[in-house]
This record gives C-alpha cells, sequence and structure tokens, in this order.
C-alpha cells in the first residue's frame, strides 16, 4: 500500500490501536495508520463492521486486525491488554476515537443520557489511555490522540452532556500530556476537536436541525462552514499527531473546522 504521506510519514514497525474503527473517523483514522505502515488493530464495540474495516485495509494493501471491543469495559480493556502483551508486547500508538452523541439538555432530566454519554467518551477514553500508557512506560515513547469535538468549546443547549464529555476528554489530555513530560518519557498526547464530519453521527444531528432550520444549507452554513469535513480529512490530522513529525506537539487540542469556532 503506497502511504497517504508516502515517505514523510512512516509508521513502519510501529503498533497502532484504533477505537471506533468500523465507521467514521475511526474507520478512516485505522486507514491511515495501515496506509502509513503501522500494523493497526480495529477495535469497536460492532463486531462485524470492525471486520469490514480491517479486511478494507487489507484489501487495500495495510496489515490491520479486527477486534471487538466495548470501550465503556474496563474487564473488555484488561482483556484486550493480555492480547496484546502475548501478542505484541507493545502498544506505540492509541487512537481514542469511539464516541457516541445524544441530545439533552440540562434544564431536563438528563442523568440516562450523560450517564452513557460520559460512559462510551469519557470513561471509554480513559480506560484506553491507562491501557496504553502502561505499555508506552516500558518502552518511553508512543503517541496517543483522543477525538474531542469542537461542540467542547462552548455551552451546548442542544447536547449538553455530549459537549461536556469532549471537554472533560480535553482535559484529561492535557492533564496526561503534563504526567508524561514530566516524567521525562517521549510519550505525546493530543487531542483533535473536528467541527461537523460527513459520518453517521453528524447525519442525526444534521437531520434534527434540517427540520428546525428549514433546510440542510441552512444547517451547513450555520454549523459547517458551508460543508461538513470527510473522515478522511480529520484522519489527516490524527495520522500527524500519531506521527513522529508531530514531536514537539503534546498537550495540544487543536480545533479541524475551517474557522466555523472562529
Ligand atoms: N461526526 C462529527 O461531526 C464529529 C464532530 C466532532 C467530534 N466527533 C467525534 O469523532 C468520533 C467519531 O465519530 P463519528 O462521527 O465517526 O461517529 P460514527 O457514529 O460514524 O462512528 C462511531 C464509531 O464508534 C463506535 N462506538 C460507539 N460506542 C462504542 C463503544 N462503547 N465501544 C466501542 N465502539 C463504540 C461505533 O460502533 C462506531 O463504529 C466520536 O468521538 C465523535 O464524538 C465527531
Amino acid at each position: 500500500m503506497t502511504g497517504t504521506s508516502e515517505g514523510w510519514i512512516d509508521l513502519t514497525g510501529k503498533l497502532a490501536l484504533v477505537t471506533g474503527a468500523a465507521a467514521g473517523i475511526g474507520r478512516a483514522s485505522a486507514m491511515a495508520m495501515a496506509s502509513a505502515g503501522a500494523v493497526t488493530i480495529v477495535l469497536d464495540r460492532d463486531e462485524h463492521g470492525a471486520a469490514q474495516a480491517a479486511n478494507a485495509i487489507q484489501a487495500a494493501g495495510g496489515r490491520a486486525i479486527a477486534r471487538q471491543l466495548d470501550v465503556t469495559s474496563e474487564p473488555a480493556w484488561h482483556d484486550l491488554a493480555d492480547w496484546l502483551e502475548r501478542e505484541w508486547g507493545r502498544v506505540d500508538i492509541l487512537v481514542n476515537c469511539a464516541g457516541i452523541a445524544r441530545f439533552d439538555r440540562v434544564d431536563e432530566a438528563m442523568f440516562e443520557t450523560y450517564r452513557e454519554v460520559f460512559g462510551v467518551n469519557v470513561d471509554g477514553t480513559l480506560f484506553g489511555m491507562t491501557m496504553a500508557l502502561r505499555f508506552m512506560r516500558k518502552t518511553g515513547q508512543g503517541a496517543i490522540v483522543n477525538i474531542s469535538s469542537t461542540a467542547s468549546l462552548k455551552g451546548n443547549p442542544a447536547m449538553a452532556s455530549y459537549g461536556a464529555s469532549k471537554a472533560a476528554v480535553s482535559h484529561f489530555t492535557r492533564s496526561a500530556a503534563l504526567e508524561t513530560n514530566r516524567a521525562g518519557l517521549d510519550i505525546r498526547i493530543n487531542a483533535v476537536l473536528p467541527g461537523f464530519t460527513d459520518t453517521a453521527m453528524a447525519q442525526a444531528v444534521h437531520d434534527r436541525f434540517d427540520e428546525k432550520l428549514g433546510g440542510h444549507d441552512k444547517t451547513l452554513a450555520i454549523f459547517s462552514s458551508g460543508r461538513a469535513a470527510q473522515p478522511e480529512e480529520i484522519a489527516n490530522l490524527v495520522l500527524f499527531l500519531a506521527s513522529e513529525r508531530a514531536s514537539f506537539v503534546s498537550g495540544s487540542t487543536i480545533s479541524i473546522d475551517r474557522a466555523q469556532g472562529a
């Protein structure tokens, strides 16, 4: 497989894990890791989707293995760690991409959606980081990319738990990066904050607003700078941050939204 960034980003010899890799941004990120030469572990609670994504990577000449993982399950992360130890003995890259969005408001009963959203977006990211860091501390190197969102940057009256969960992801990212930096480890931890990106998740949000605002063009104009990003456009930034090309980037939370939040 010829790389997206052949000769510029080379992940040959690296083991990369991507959660939420059956669809959307996660799938595009897994494809990007593999196309740069990494052996890529495609993780998703959707077993069939993960297998399909891994097959697509292999068909394109990359190396990928699918495994089912529900990121909310701590025991499932332990099982994954045991398997990784047995089979590979290392983790070089982790992309925490699995996420869900729900509509909720603070002035309504929201604890069900809050727990569900924080379970996937926050617990899932923390379980992933702590597992990967155990491996990375052994080699003293690694890169973690957490997928946050521009929805974390300001109040969000339609998806309060979602925005808050992504703010938590960004903040844990900064704290973890400081910890590894102060420990003298070459483990870089960053967050990517996509704006609207053309995936199943965004479609559900768009559908809701198209009706309210009077058409899809109006939704796009308000939320997406006229168009949504393609998952591959987000994956390019994920790939850069996972690579040595980003050797001085850590603790950063980087928006990728064509100035929508400017
Ligand atoms: N699409 C957007 O506009 C947008 C914008 C900003 C941030 N994001 C974030 O990007 C990430 C990917 O979103 P997407 O738009 O590609 O969504 P998507 O719905 O297309 O894909 C999400 C994937 O995560 C998986 N997943 C969900 N819960 C899981 C769990 N408990 N364990 C394991 N896998 C699980 C799903 O099966 C799916 O394959 C999410 O964290 C999302 O919050 C998306």
